[in-house]
Parts: C-alpha cells; sequence; structure tokens
C-alpha cells in the first residue's frame, strides 16, 4: 500500500491542454541500456535480439505497413470483428467506464471502442498507458475528431501503469489490448502478466483482449514473410539501428528474414540468418561477433491459440470469461473478461 503511493508520488504530470495530459515517472527506473542489453544477448551460442527494439521512428512506419499487407490478414481481422460487434460490446459497457489501452499504436481500433463509449456518454476518457513517447498526432487527431474526448496518456510499463491507474480514482475501466500483442510473450511471462492484470482490476472492470487463433501453417507463414518483403526489411531493420546506434558494422546483405511455424510450439518463430561466416563489430557494446553460415538470432515468438485454450488461460490467470467475438473464419478471436468475484 504505502508502496504504491510512494510510486504516484514519482509520477510527474504534464498538461499539454484542458484535452491532452499524461503522467510520467519522475525517476527513471534503473533500465539497461540499449548498448548493456545487446551486449549481453549477442554474447552467446544462442543469440536474441530484444523484439522491444523493432520499434525505433522506422520500425514503427514499418509496423503499420505490416498491419495493411494482404497476408497479414490480423489487423483487419479484428477490426472486422470489432465493427460487426460494436452494439453487443456495447451491452456490457455503460457511461461509467473509461478507455485504458495497452500499447497505442492501433488508431482505428481504438476509435471504433471511442465509437461504443461515446454513444453512451458525450464526455469520454481515454488513457492508453506505453512506455514509449504516446501523445504523437495520432492524439491531436482523435481530439479532433471526439468532442468529448479527454485522453491522459501514462508513459510507463504496461504493468506499472494498471497500478498507477488502481490508485488514481475509482472510474470503471475497460482494459484492451489487441492485435495479438499477448502472442508475443512466452507463456510464462504471459501468464504472470495476465495475473498481473487480474491483480489491478476492480469489482466491473472489464479486459477486452485480441488473440490469433491456430490455422493452416501456410497461411501464418505467410503473414509473417510477405510477398512484397516489407516484414523482412521490418526484421532487418533492427540490424539498422544497431548499426547506427551501438556503431556496429552489420552488413545488412549478409543476414536474411527466416519466419517457421511451430506447430509444437504453437508459434511462428522470427529469426535473421547469417548467410556467411562472418564477423560484426558492435562498438558501443564491446563485441566482436562470429557468426557461421547459417547461425539464426532469434528475435520474436509470435503465439497461436485454440480457443479452448485461451479460455483454460484467462480461466486460471483468475478471470471470467463474459463473452468471445470471432470473425467468420475463425481466424481471430476477442475475449471479453472481468475478474472472477463479478456477478
Ligand atoms: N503482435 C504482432 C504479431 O505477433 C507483432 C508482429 C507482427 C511482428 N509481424 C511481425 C513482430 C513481424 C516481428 C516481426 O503478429
Amino acid at each position: 500500500m504505502s508502496n504504491t503511493i510512494q510510486k504516484n508520488l514519482n509520477y510527474k504530470k504534464y498538461v499539454v491542454s484542458s484535452k491532452l495530459q499524461y503522467f510520467k515517472l519522475h525517476s527513471s527506473k534503473t533500465e539497461k541500456t540499449f548498448a548493456e542489453e545487446i551486449s549481453s544477448s549477442l554474447n552467446h551460442d544462442s543469440k536474441f535480439i530484444n523484439p522491444k527494439f523493432f520499434y525505433d521512428k522506422k520500425g514503427s512506419d514499418l509496423f503499420e505497413k505490416i498491419c495493411s499487407l494482404p497476408e497479414y490478414y490480423l489487423t483487419r481481422t479484428e477490426i472486422s470483428i470489432l465493427r460487426k460487434f460494436q452494439p453487443e460490446l456495447s451491452s456490457y459497457i455503460d457511461e461509467n467506464f473509461r478507455l485504458v489501452e495497452l500499447g497505442s499504436g492501433t488508431s482505428v481500433k481504438t476509435r471504433l471502442i471511442l465509437d461504443v463509449l461515446t454513444q453512451l456518454h458525450d464526455s469520454v476518457d481515454y488513457f492508453p498507458i506505453d512506455i514509449s513517447e504516446i501523445l504523437t498526432e495520432s492524439s491531436e487527431e482523435l481530439l479532433k475528431n471526439y468532442a468529448g474526448l479527454h485522453i491522459t496518456g501514462i508513459i510507463d510499463t504496461y504493468e506499472d501503469g494498471l497500478e498507477f491507474l488502481k490508485n488514481f480514482d475509482k472510474k470503471k475501466n475497460l482494459i484492451i489490448f489487441l492485435g495479438s500483442s499477448f502472442g508475443n510473450f512466452s507463456p510464462n511471462d504471459g501468464f504472470e502478466f495476465l495475473q498481473k492484470i487480474n491483480s489491478t482490476m476492480k469489482s466491473g472492470d472489464l479486459f477486452l483482449i485480441g488473440l490469433d487463433l491456430i490455422k493452416d501453417k501456410q497461411i501464418l507463414e505467410s503473414a509473417y514473410d510477405d510477398s512484397q518483403g516489407v516484414t523482412a526489411k521490418f526484421n532487418l531493420n533492427i540490424l539498422s539501428r544497431i548499426n547506427a546506434e551501438l556503431d556496429a558494422d552489420f552488413n545488412l546483405k549478409n543476414f536474411s528474414h527466416l519466419a517457421i511455424y511451430n506447430e509444437e510450439k504453437q508459434r511462428i518463430e522470427m529469426y535473421l540468418k547469417s548467410l556467411v561466416n562472418q564477423s560484426v563489430v558492435v562498438s558501443k557494446s564491446n563485441l566482436l561477433l562470429n557468426f557461421k553460415k547459417d547461425e539464426l538470432i532469434h528475435t520474436e515468438h509470435s503465439h497461436k491459440y485454440k480457443l479452448s485454450q485461451i479460455h483454460e488461460l484467462l480461466d486460471s490467470a483468475g478471470f471470467q470469461i463474459k463473452h468471445t467475438w470471432l470473425d467468420d473464419n475463425k481466424y481471430f478471436s476477442l475475449t471479453l473478461v472481468s475478474i472472477k468475484s463479478d456477478p
């Protein structure tokens, strides 16, 4: 208790306008730097790069492009489910809800939910939580389109942002976590994350999670290895970023993008594959790396689920399932839950 109060004091409030404010941690956490993380994650026999480093400006732009690729069915399918079930979703919500979004790069989806909330009440609060800067042009755009909207950004991790909100006021939260981003966690981390979300929710709060479903291997693999090569560029961009920010000399022509579906582990595994025997210097991480031909750097996992697994997972993390919506192809799912003690 005193811990959380203490923590809230560490946030600094920035007021941009009467409709736009944000909270940012005053004292920055002791986080490893990019150079330190790379130094420990590449200095191994099994090399990896933390996928959070995908999202520099160029990476975020490429990711936007991925979301509208013909092969990447996830975004448009999730949007179609939201469109179709807006009226049903509204039956679970009343005028006392505000929208809390984990991540904030999903403005079309955000809008579809805001449409539901603004139909119930003229004035709506939207709290995006994100570790990186969230008050971009998209906030300004949202404020132009929704007259009664108030945006309060929380710049922190999802877990700590929710903890902050728990002590902020008593308003009901509709928390959304879309795009199957949950599938990028390892099963262990994912489960702990769900339990953590659960522990920050109070009676009446709702959580809407979008998860990708198991389907034909070919469809899955092309969603993560498109014909225009945008996903390949996105994956390789992480090496450009290391070159630029950590003074390294990766030759991008000597690496290729690889996405394979691991049926047993139910996940797309993404790698950068070294095409030749080569060495690379990463000056700011004090690394001289030797890659063998065909050696892999792991960059991302994207887990896929059976509907029954989603329900079991949410149930064992302490949630009560309210409803799951699917598209006609059963490609993607949106599940609405509350904490278990709720009616
Ligand atoms: N959450 C997205 C997903 O798992 C992230 C993603 C999509 C991604 N395409 C990617 C991550 C390509 C790395 C590379 O579908």
